[in-house]
Protein backbone atom coordinates (compact mmCIF):
# COMPACT_ATOMS: atom_id res chain seq x y z
CA UNK A 1 0.00 0.00 0.00
CA UNK A 2 1.42 3.09 -1.34
CA UNK A 3 -0.90 5.30 0.57
CA UNK A 4 -0.17 6.77 3.67
CA UNK A 5 -3.72 7.44 4.84
CA UNK A 6 -5.32 5.39 7.32
CA UNK A 7 -7.36 2.58 6.37
CA UNK A 8 -9.90 0.79 8.74
CA UNK A 9 -11.31 -2.74 8.46
CA UNK A 10 -14.20 -3.83 10.79
CA UNK A 11 -14.58 -7.16 11.87
CA UNK A 12 -16.99 -9.31 13.52
CA UNK A 13 -17.96 -12.75 14.12
CA UNK A 14 -19.98 -15.78 16.17
CA UNK A 15 -23.31 -14.18 15.88
CA UNK A 16 -24.99 -17.66 16.61
CA UNK A 17 -28.72 -16.77 15.48
CA UNK A 18 -30.90 -19.70 16.08
CA UNK A 19 -34.28 -19.52 14.20
CA UNK A 20 -36.49 -22.73 14.42
CA UNK A 21 -39.02 -20.77 12.05
CA UNK A 22 -39.94 -23.66 9.29
CA UNK A 23 -37.70 -26.51 10.65
CA UNK A 24 -39.11 -29.89 10.30
CA UNK A 25 -39.06 -33.01 12.53
CA UNK A 26 -36.65 -34.23 9.77
CA UNK A 27 -33.81 -31.98 10.67
CA UNK A 28 -33.57 -33.38 14.39
CA UNK A 29 -33.24 -36.76 13.04
CA UNK A 30 -29.25 -36.31 13.13
CA UNK A 31 -26.78 -34.97 15.03
CA UNK A 32 -29.27 -32.03 15.98
CA UNK A 33 -31.69 -34.75 17.69
CA UNK A 34 -28.55 -35.44 20.35
CA UNK A 35 -27.77 -33.74 23.56
CA UNK A 36 -25.70 -31.17 21.63
CA UNK A 37 -29.36 -29.42 20.43
CA UNK A 38 -29.49 -28.44 23.95
CA UNK A 39 -26.17 -26.95 24.08
CA UNK A 40 -27.61 -24.81 20.96
CA UNK A 41 -30.37 -23.90 23.33
CA UNK A 42 -28.31 -22.40 25.94
CA UNK A 43 -26.25 -20.88 23.46
CA UNK A 44 -29.43 -18.53 22.06
CA UNK A 45 -29.97 -17.39 25.61
CA UNK A 46 -27.11 -15.69 25.73
CA UNK A 47 -26.26 -15.15 21.94
CA UNK A 48 -29.44 -12.39 20.99
CA UNK A 49 -29.91 -11.58 17.38
CA UNK A 50 -31.64 -8.14 18.68
CA UNK A 51 -27.61 -7.72 19.78
CA UNK A 52 -26.67 -8.45 17.00
CA UNK A 53 -28.19 -5.98 14.84
CA UNK A 54 -27.75 -3.43 17.14
CA UNK A 55 -23.94 -3.82 16.95
CA UNK A 56 -24.32 -3.80 13.28
CA UNK A 57 -26.00 -0.64 13.50
CA UNK A 58 -22.70 0.86 15.92
CA UNK A 59 -20.30 -0.93 13.38
CA UNK A 60 -22.36 0.77 9.83
CA UNK A 61 -22.00 3.87 11.63
CA UNK A 62 -18.51 3.79 12.43
CA UNK A 63 -17.84 4.26 8.44
CA UNK A 64 -15.08 1.44 7.97
CA UNK A 65 -13.63 0.87 4.54
CA UNK A 66 -14.40 -2.69 4.83
CA UNK A 67 -15.87 -5.03 7.35
CA UNK A 68 -14.91 -8.88 7.32
CA UNK A 69 -16.88 -11.42 9.27
CA UNK A 70 -15.38 -14.55 10.16
CA UNK A 71 -18.39 -16.95 10.66
CA UNK A 72 -20.79 -19.00 13.25
CA UNK A 73 -23.43 -16.16 11.52
CA UNK A 74 -25.76 -19.86 12.46
CA UNK A 75 -26.35 -22.20 15.16
CA UNK A 76 -27.70 -25.24 13.77
CA UNK A 77 -27.10 -24.60 10.28
CA UNK A 78 -31.17 -24.36 9.68
CA UNK A 79 -32.40 -22.75 6.61
CA UNK A 80 -34.48 -20.27 8.80
CA UNK A 81 -31.54 -19.38 10.23
CA UNK A 82 -29.74 -17.87 7.73
CA UNK A 83 -32.81 -16.36 5.84
CA UNK A 84 -32.77 -14.10 9.42
CA UNK A 85 -29.01 -13.58 8.83
CA UNK A 86 -29.41 -12.83 5.49
CA UNK A 87 -32.33 -10.12 6.37
CA UNK A 88 -29.99 -8.61 8.67
CA UNK A 89 -26.92 -8.31 6.71
CA UNK A 90 -28.57 -6.94 3.33
CA UNK A 91 -30.22 -4.28 4.65
CA UNK A 92 -27.30 -3.07 5.63
CA UNK A 93 -24.51 -4.48 3.84
CA UNK A 94 -23.85 -3.65 0.13
CA UNK A 95 -21.73 -6.71 -2.11
CA UNK A 96 -18.40 -4.74 -1.60
CA UNK A 97 -19.08 -3.48 1.78
CA UNK A 98 -18.53 -6.90 3.28
CA UNK A 99 -16.65 -10.36 3.35
CA UNK A 100 -17.65 -12.93 4.64
CA UNK A 101 -16.83 -16.99 4.82
CA UNK A 102 -18.42 -19.69 7.04
CA UNK A 103 -17.80 -21.40 10.97
CA UNK A 104 -18.44 -25.03 11.83
CA UNK A 105 -21.92 -23.74 13.00
CA UNK A 106 -22.32 -22.92 9.66
CA UNK A 107 -21.96 -25.99 9.11
CA UNK A 108 -23.39 -28.24 12.18
CA UNK A 109 -25.42 -30.77 9.88
CA UNK A 110 -24.57 -32.23 6.40
CA UNK A 111 -28.16 -31.61 4.92
CA UNK A 112 -26.60 -27.56 5.27
CA UNK A 113 -23.68 -28.04 3.07
CA UNK A 114 -25.27 -30.87 0.63
CA UNK A 115 -27.70 -27.57 0.42
CA UNK A 116 -25.21 -25.19 0.38
CA UNK A 117 -26.94 -23.16 2.70
CA UNK A 118 -24.38 -20.68 3.76
CA UNK A 119 -22.98 -19.74 0.05
CA UNK A 120 -26.64 -19.53 -1.20
CA UNK A 121 -27.59 -17.17 1.33
CA UNK A 122 -24.29 -15.28 1.51
CA UNK A 123 -22.65 -15.51 -1.60
CA UNK A 124 -22.90 -11.91 -2.57
CA UNK A 125 -20.24 -11.17 0.20
CA UNK A 126 -18.14 -14.01 -0.97
CA UNK A 127 -16.16 -12.47 -4.03
CA UNK A 128 -14.01 -14.36 -6.50
CA UNK A 129 -11.88 -11.53 -7.42
CA UNK A 130 -8.58 -13.01 -8.93
CA UNK A 131 -10.28 -15.27 -11.22
CA UNK A 132 -10.02 -17.53 -8.35
CA UNK A 133 -12.25 -20.16 -8.86
CA UNK A 134 -15.65 -20.65 -9.31
CA UNK A 135 -18.36 -18.52 -7.29
CA UNK A 136 -19.38 -20.86 -3.73
CA UNK A 137 -15.64 -22.04 -3.76
CA UNK A 138 -12.73 -21.09 -1.37
CA UNK A 139 -10.83 -18.91 -0.51
CA UNK A 140 -12.79 -16.04 -1.64
CA UNK A 141 -10.91 -13.34 -2.86
CA UNK A 142 -11.50 -9.37 -2.73
CA UNK A 143 -9.03 -6.95 -4.47
CA UNK A 144 -9.55 -3.28 -4.01
CA UNK A 145 -6.78 -1.15 -4.83
CA UNK A 146 -5.70 -0.25 -1.21
CA UNK A 147 -6.41 -4.19 0.36
CA UNK A 148 -7.02 -7.83 -0.55
CA UNK A 149 -8.64 -10.37 1.31
CA UNK A 150 -8.22 -14.10 1.22
CA UNK A 151 -11.23 -15.59 3.36
CA UNK A 152 -10.66 -19.69 4.09
CA UNK A 153 -13.22 -22.09 4.92
CA UNK A 154 -12.97 -23.88 7.68
CA UNK A 155 -16.06 -25.30 8.10
CA UNK A 156 -16.76 -29.12 7.63
CA UNK A 157 -19.48 -31.05 9.20
CA UNK A 158 -18.21 -33.16 12.14
CA UNK A 159 -19.75 -35.48 14.81
CA UNK A 160 -21.67 -34.43 17.46
CA UNK A 161 -19.75 -32.07 20.35
CA UNK A 162 -17.04 -31.64 18.17
CA UNK A 163 -16.19 -28.36 16.77
CA UNK A 164 -12.88 -29.17 14.98
CA UNK A 165 -12.39 -27.49 11.40
CA UNK A 166 -10.23 -28.33 8.30
CA UNK A 167 -8.73 -25.88 5.70
CA UNK A 168 -7.81 -29.02 3.40
CA UNK A 169 -5.40 -29.91 0.81
CA UNK A 170 -6.95 -28.54 -2.41
CA UNK A 171 -8.23 -25.42 -0.66
CA UNK A 172 -4.69 -24.77 0.32
CA UNK A 173 -2.92 -25.54 -2.62
CA UNK A 174 -5.33 -22.60 -4.14
CA UNK A 175 -4.79 -20.18 -0.88
CA UNK A 176 -0.76 -20.45 -1.97
CA UNK A 177 -1.32 -19.51 -5.24
CA UNK A 178 -3.72 -16.81 -4.49
CA UNK A 179 -1.08 -14.82 -2.39
CA UNK A 180 1.44 -15.51 -4.23
CA UNK A 181 -0.19 -13.88 -7.61
CA UNK A 182 1.39 -10.20 -8.39
CA UNK A 183 -2.00 -8.26 -8.29
CA UNK A 184 -1.25 -8.47 -4.20
CA UNK A 185 2.37 -7.08 -3.96
CA UNK A 186 1.39 -3.72 -3.22
CA UNK A 187 -1.54 -4.69 -1.18
CA UNK A 188 -2.33 -4.74 2.58
CA UNK A 189 -3.01 -8.53 2.59
CA UNK A 190 -5.23 -9.85 5.06
CA UNK A 191 -6.44 -13.15 5.45
CA UNK A 192 -9.23 -14.76 7.67
CA UNK A 193 -10.86 -17.95 8.83
CA UNK A 194 -13.25 -19.32 11.45
CA UNK A 195 -10.80 -21.49 13.73
CA UNK A 196 -7.72 -20.06 15.08
CA UNK A 197 -4.24 -21.15 13.92
CA UNK A 198 -2.75 -22.11 17.35
CA UNK A 199 -4.32 -24.34 20.66
CA UNK A 200 -5.06 -22.15 23.57
CA UNK A 201 -4.01 -24.76 26.89
CA UNK A 202 -5.76 -22.13 28.73
CA UNK A 203 -9.12 -23.67 27.23
CA UNK A 204 -10.46 -27.23 28.78
CA UNK A 205 -10.99 -29.85 25.37
CA UNK A 206 -9.48 -26.79 23.24
CA UNK A 207 -8.45 -30.29 20.95
CA UNK A 208 -12.38 -31.01 20.52
CA UNK A 209 -12.07 -27.25 18.87
CA UNK A 210 -8.99 -27.14 16.97
CA UNK A 211 -8.18 -26.54 13.37
CA UNK A 212 -7.17 -30.32 12.22
CA UNK A 213 -4.34 -29.45 9.53
CA UNK A 214 -3.49 -26.23 11.51
CA UNK A 215 0.43 -26.66 10.93
CA UNK A 216 0.11 -27.36 7.42
CA UNK A 217 -2.07 -24.31 7.15
CA UNK A 218 0.19 -21.98 9.38
CA UNK A 219 3.51 -23.29 6.63
CA UNK A 220 0.94 -22.41 3.55
CA UNK A 221 0.33 -18.88 5.41
CA UNK A 222 4.09 -18.02 6.19
CA UNK A 223 5.03 -18.77 2.92
CA UNK A 224 2.47 -16.56 1.44
CA UNK A 225 3.33 -13.44 3.67
CA UNK A 226 0.08 -11.60 5.00
CA UNK A 227 0.51 -8.39 6.86
CA UNK A 228 -2.79 -9.51 9.22
CA UNK A 229 -4.50 -12.56 10.27
CA UNK A 230 -8.14 -12.75 11.69
CA UNK A 231 -10.33 -15.18 12.99
CA UNK A 232 -13.08 -15.83 15.43
CA UNK A 233 -14.71 -19.15 17.08
CA UNK A 234 -13.34 -18.99 20.78
CA UNK A 235 -15.53 -15.67 21.91
CA UNK A 236 -13.02 -14.00 23.51
CA UNK A 237 -10.53 -11.50 22.41
CA UNK A 238 -6.97 -12.43 22.07
CA UNK A 239 -3.60 -11.53 20.36
CA UNK A 240 -1.35 -13.60 19.19
CA UNK A 241 1.45 -13.84 15.73
CA UNK A 242 1.92 -15.99 13.52
CA UNK A 243 4.77 -18.58 14.41
CA UNK A 244 8.39 -17.75 13.42
CA UNK A 245 6.72 -14.10 12.31
CA UNK A 246 5.24 -10.84 13.66
CA UNK A 247 2.40 -11.36 11.73
CA UNK A 248 -0.63 -10.88 14.59
CA UNK A 249 -3.11 -12.85 14.54
CA UNK A 250 -5.88 -11.49 16.25
CA UNK A 251 -9.30 -13.71 17.15
CA UNK A 252 -12.59 -11.39 17.88
CA UNK A 253 -14.99 -12.39 20.86
CA UNK A 254 -18.69 -13.06 19.76
CA UNK A 255 -20.85 -10.25 18.04
CA UNK A 256 -23.96 -11.09 19.85
CA UNK A 257 -23.32 -12.62 23.08
CA UNK A 258 -25.00 -10.91 26.22
CA UNK A 259 -23.15 -12.09 29.57
CA UNK A 260 -21.07 -10.01 32.35
CA UNK A 261 -17.76 -9.51 30.93
CA UNK A 262 -18.40 -11.05 27.72
CA UNK A 263 -20.30 -8.33 26.29
CA UNK A 264 -20.78 -8.29 22.31
CA UNK A 265 -17.99 -6.61 20.51
CA UNK A 266 -16.74 -6.05 17.20
CA UNK A 267 -12.89 -5.32 16.40
CA UNK A 268 -11.89 -2.74 14.00
CA UNK A 269 -8.26 -2.36 12.36
CA UNK A 270 -6.63 0.48 12.10
CA UNK A 271 -3.59 0.22 9.06
CA UNK A 272 -0.98 2.90 7.88
CA UNK A 273 1.06 1.44 5.03
CA UNK A 274 0.20 -1.76 4.86
CA UNK A 275 0.65 -2.21 8.56
CA UNK A 276 -1.46 -2.97 11.69
CA UNK A 277 -0.94 0.45 14.01
CA UNK A 278 -4.14 0.00 16.02
CA UNK A 279 -6.88 -2.28 17.18
CA UNK A 280 -10.18 -0.73 18.74
CA UNK A 281 -12.52 -2.94 20.58
CA UNK A 282 -16.31 -1.68 20.58
CA UNK A 283 -17.87 -3.44 23.44
CA UNK A 284 -21.43 -3.35 24.26
CA UNK A 285 -22.27 -1.70 27.46
CA UNK A 286 -25.54 -3.01 28.96
CA UNK A 287 -26.00 0.50 31.37
CA UNK A 288 -25.26 2.94 28.36
CA UNK A 289 -27.03 0.46 26.08
CA UNK A 290 -24.18 1.28 23.27
CA UNK A 291 -21.08 0.10 21.78
CA UNK A 292 -17.86 1.83 23.60
CA UNK A 293 -14.59 2.04 22.19
CA UNK A 294 -11.74 0.54 23.97
CA UNK A 295 -8.06 -0.12 23.12
CA UNK A 296 -7.27 -4.05 22.98
CA UNK A 297 -6.16 -4.12 26.44
CA UNK A 298 -10.13 -3.06 27.42
CA UNK A 299 -9.41 0.44 28.62
CA UNK A 300 -12.11 2.73 28.16
CA UNK A 301 -11.00 5.37 24.69
CA UNK A 302 -11.96 9.08 25.48
FE1 LIG B 1 -16.97 -21.80 15.93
Amino acid sequence: MTSTAELRIAHFSDTHVLSLEGATPREFLNKRATGAVNLAFNRAKQYRVELFEKLLDALVALRPDHTVCTGDLANLALEAEFRRVEEILVARFAPDALTVVPGNHDAYERDATRAARFENHFGAWMPKDLRAGRPGTYPVVRLRPEFAVVGLSTAVPTPAFLATGTVGDTQRAEVARVLSQPELVDKFRLVMLHHPLLPDPSRPLDVMRRLTDAPAVIDTLRAGDPHLIVHGHNHVFLRNRLPGTDVPVIQVASGSRRKAGHMAELNVYRVREARLVGIERHIYDEVQDRFVAHDEWGRTLS
